[in-house]
């Protein structure tokens, strides 16, 4: 399945990383990226998935509000064009920007990225932002078409465990399809999780039993049940090194043997280096304008001010390699990765040994 929106990004990468991450015991074959790139199967099958879950979120974030904050520069409109996007977005990363104050400080405000009522208040925009923006949808058909798709028996119940669910776009993905899945999400924000509640009911049917909403950290969560799949998509940053091994284990010890582990998290170079952010920022907010999000002014500014506030305030980023290592160390096999999300991103497909 390919994740890269550029052919000519993928060339380079299959060029300079020629060697897929394989381990040497796998329980279905190792996969050479360079080569699934190229299936369109995969590709068009996912897409079909994510294709079909997208107007349900969308009709859930439309009825959330928008933040409105004190500048009169923006307007809670949809931005005009794509100069505009650029505008707002450049204003938030000149030096001393008046614009990142204004909204940092009622960031600051809320508290660190451990804390439940900073996510709240960025679960008001993610959807229409980031969540409305290819490079995360493609994430989210990666991560649904790597946990489920050699899951297809009728005869028994699969369980899958989203460990920082947010808004649950993953969880909601995980449901899309057969009846015989469930899914545990497990959040600190309590927002995000009743927004992820209704999105898997729309998926499930009308079920609202398919979902299940665990409020609090998954350091902390109680979990009632052996998982066939579990996902962490952009957590593992807002973590420590003693909390991300104490999460690893955790998920290592609530997967079935054979079961498998999908782990994203932004590479270093995104909390080091501005412009790499700024371009991450900019592509998103492009591309959820062009998908038809309705998103505003406002909602753009916060979301960028938000990233800028959490890669200041994070822990150190892991490299790839780093992700790697750390996985190994707590059991899990590395069958494969790649780098996604307008190049910002490492995405990593574990499997926990029979
Ligand atoms: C950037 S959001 C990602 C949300 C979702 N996984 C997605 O990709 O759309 C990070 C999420 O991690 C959650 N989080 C961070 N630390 C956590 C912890 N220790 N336990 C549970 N959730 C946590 C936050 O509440 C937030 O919802």
């Amino acid at each position: 399945m390919t994740h890269f929106n550029s052919p000519l990004a993928l060339l380079f990468l299959c060029t300079v990383f020629n060697t897929p991450v394989v381990a040497a015991t796998v329980t279905s074959p190792p996969r050479n990226l360079c080569a699934v790139a190229q299936d369109p199967i995969e590709d068009i099958e996912a897409r079909k998935l994510i294709a079909s879950l997208y107007p349900i979120i969308r009709n859930v974030i439309s009825h959330t509000p928008s933040i409105s904050w004190a500048s009169s520069f923006l307007t809670n409109k949809p931005p005009e064009n794509a100069l505009r996007i650029q505008e707002i977005i450049n204003l938030l990363f000149e030096d001393g920007s008046a614009l990142f104050t204004e909204v940092s400080r009622r960031i600051d405000e809320l508290g660190g990225v451990q804390s439940p009522s900073l996510w709240n208040e960025y679960f008001r925009t993610y959807d229409k932002t980031f969540g409305n923006s290819e490079g995360y949808q493609d994430l989210v058909a990666h991560a649904q078409f790597f946990l489920t798709n050699s899951h297809v028996a009728p005869s028994r119940n699969y369980h899958f465990l989203d460990v920082g669910a947010g808004t649950g776009n993953f969880s909601s993905a995980l449901l899309v399809g057969p009846r015989n899945r469930y899914v545990v999400g497990v959040d600190l924000s309590d927002f995000g999780l009743r927004l992820a509640a209704s999105k898997a009911k729309a998926v499930a049917g009308g079920s609202a039993t398919r979902f299940i909403a665990i409020h609090g950290s998954f350091l902390d969560a109680k979990l009632d049940r052996q998982f066939d799949g579990v996902v962490m998509n952009n957590v593992f940053y807002t973590m420590n090194n003693d909390q991300r091994r104490t999460a690893l284990k955790k998920i290592f010890k609530a997967l079935k043997p054979g079961g498998r582990f999908f782990l994203s998290d932004p590479l270093p170079k995104v909390q080091n280096a501005s412009s790499e952010l700024k371009d991450f920022v900019m592509s998103a907010m492009s591309s959820a304008a062009s998908t038809g999000s309705p998103l505003t002014e406002f909602d753009i500014a916060f979301a960028g001010a938000m990233n800028i506030f959490f890669m200041r305030k994070s822990p150190e980023f892991l490299s790839t390699q780093q992700l790697i290592d750390i996985g190994r160390a707590a059991g899990f096999e590395p069958l494969d990765w790649e780098i996604g999300y307008y190049g910002q991103v490492s995405s990593i497909e574990f499997v926990k040994p029979n």
